[in-house]
């Protein structure tokens, strides 16, 4: 309860203009495309949308397969069970990332193994993931955290190196790509949100992308009851889950897709925006854009320097004051009440994950956020930096 506190004080902005963390942009191209879909959209056109979403997003991304769900939680664990994680297994991921990432190796009764970070990306770090993999290693899972990119090429070595299976959770990171791949395109399967947060929204969707048959048909079948699309009515042939997306999320998230230059533009226009207004402050780190790669920009990360001796929970209360939101960077997962008891073991080994995120926020990236919002946002910073 107390947590549930914090942020809606942390969050709350001036009521006259308020500045929200996060939130989407429609037009009427997606409420005509919603409503096509209302009226339109049944009996033997249940699924129109879902096929057409499904077929374009994958072309998009160069992947063969995509498989629409109803969030990228449950894309994850769909994922996670097609390669047949199972209890007693181990899942290599990062330490900074939203929970979801991590949810369905614990669904699985499997165990996630927590990896450092990179300093400045801020995603898995290959060198940590090495020292990580055991026999019981199963899957590695990278985060593309708030659309940055990480060392894929290490990534892919290491994965190579061991036979291990990696997986791309590219939620945070539509728009972005690496060495002129697009985000999605990594490993043996890659996942996608489209929360309400998002910056395409359905909101609540997810999607998997995958390039082999047999791993497609798998995820389609414990997709829907397991049940075999040529197999007879109401035969199943496993327990599975029902995670099947529904025509009408599928229209807003085609329609907002049709939009997809716009509106990774928006968020590269915001980063952008805030990097070139705080310029003179010295010490400070926002989301990299290596050469020769896009960074979506879902958020706006930044990471005070140590020489401001600025701790995140301290910005953000010193922010609320000055009626601006921000929220924390991702805690280090193994210091959540989430996982007792890994704390002990994995801050020793992921110390810059324990650094940067005791040093980060992200700062207000809704789809309606003004330059006058940003140009007060980014005094605020100024101000609260001033008064250490
Ligand atoms: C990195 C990451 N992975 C997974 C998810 C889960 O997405 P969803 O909320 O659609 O289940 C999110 C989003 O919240 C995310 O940010």
């Amino acid at each position: 309860m107390a947590q549930t506190g914090v942020r809606i004080k942390m969050e709350a902005g001036n009521a006259m203009d308020k500045i929200y963390m996060a939130g989407p942009w429609i037009t009427e191209l997606e409420i005509k495309t919603v409503e096509d879909a209302m009226r339109n959209g049944w009996y033997e056109h249940a699924y129109d949308y879902c096929e057409k979403f499904q077929k374009e997003f994958a072309a998009y991304h160069s992947r063969k397969y995509a498989i629409m769900t109803p969030n990228c939680t449950t894309a994850i664990h769909l994922l996670l069970t097609g390669l047949g994680v199972k209890e007693g297994d181990e899942v290599i991921m990062p330490e900074c990332t939203w929970i979801a990432s991590g949810a369905g190796i614990s669904y699985l009764k499997a165990t996630p193994v927590f990896c450092d970070i990179d300093p400045i990306n801020w995603c898995i770090d290959p060198k940590s993931v090495e020292k990580r993999i055991t026999s019981k290693t199963k899957a590695i899972i990278a985060v593309d955290l708030f659309g940055n990119m990480p060392d894929m090429d290490g990534l892919i070595q290491v994965g190579k190196n061991h036979n291990i299976p990696l997986i791309e959770d590219a939620a945070e990171a539509v728009g972005s790509s690496y060495k002129g791949v697009k985000a999605g395109k990594f490993g043996i399967g890659s996942v996608f949100s489209f929360h309400r947060t998002k910056t395409i929204t359905t909101g609540e969707g997810g999607m998997l992308l995958l390039d082999d048959d047999k791993l497609f048909e798998r995820c389609f079948f414990l997709r829907d009851h397991g049940r075999k699309s040529d197999g007879p009515m109401y035969y199943n042939y496993e327990v599975t889950y029902k995670y099947m997306p529904f025509n009408v999320q599928a229209a807003l998230g085609y329609a907002q897709f049709q939009r997809i230059d716009e509106l990774v533009g928006k968020k590269r226009e915001q980063l952008k925006m805030y990097k070139e207004k705080l310029r003179d402050v010295k010490d400070i780190q926002f989301n990299p854009e290596p050469p020769g790669g896009v960074n979506g920009a879902w958020i706006t990360g930044l990471v005070f320097g140590k020489s401001h001796k600025m701790t995140k929970l301290d910005a953000m209360e010193k922010l609320v004051k000055l009626g601006l939101p921000a929220r924390p960077f991702f805690y280090p997962l193994s210091s959540l009440p989430a996982y007792p008891g890994f704390k002990e073991k994995y801050e020793p080994l992921n110390p810059v994950a324990y650094d940067i995120s005791s040093r980060g926020i992200n700062l207000p990236g809704a789809a309606n956020l003004t330059e006058e919002q940003i140009n007060r946002f980014c005094d605020g910073i100024k101000t609260i930096l001033k008064k250490k």
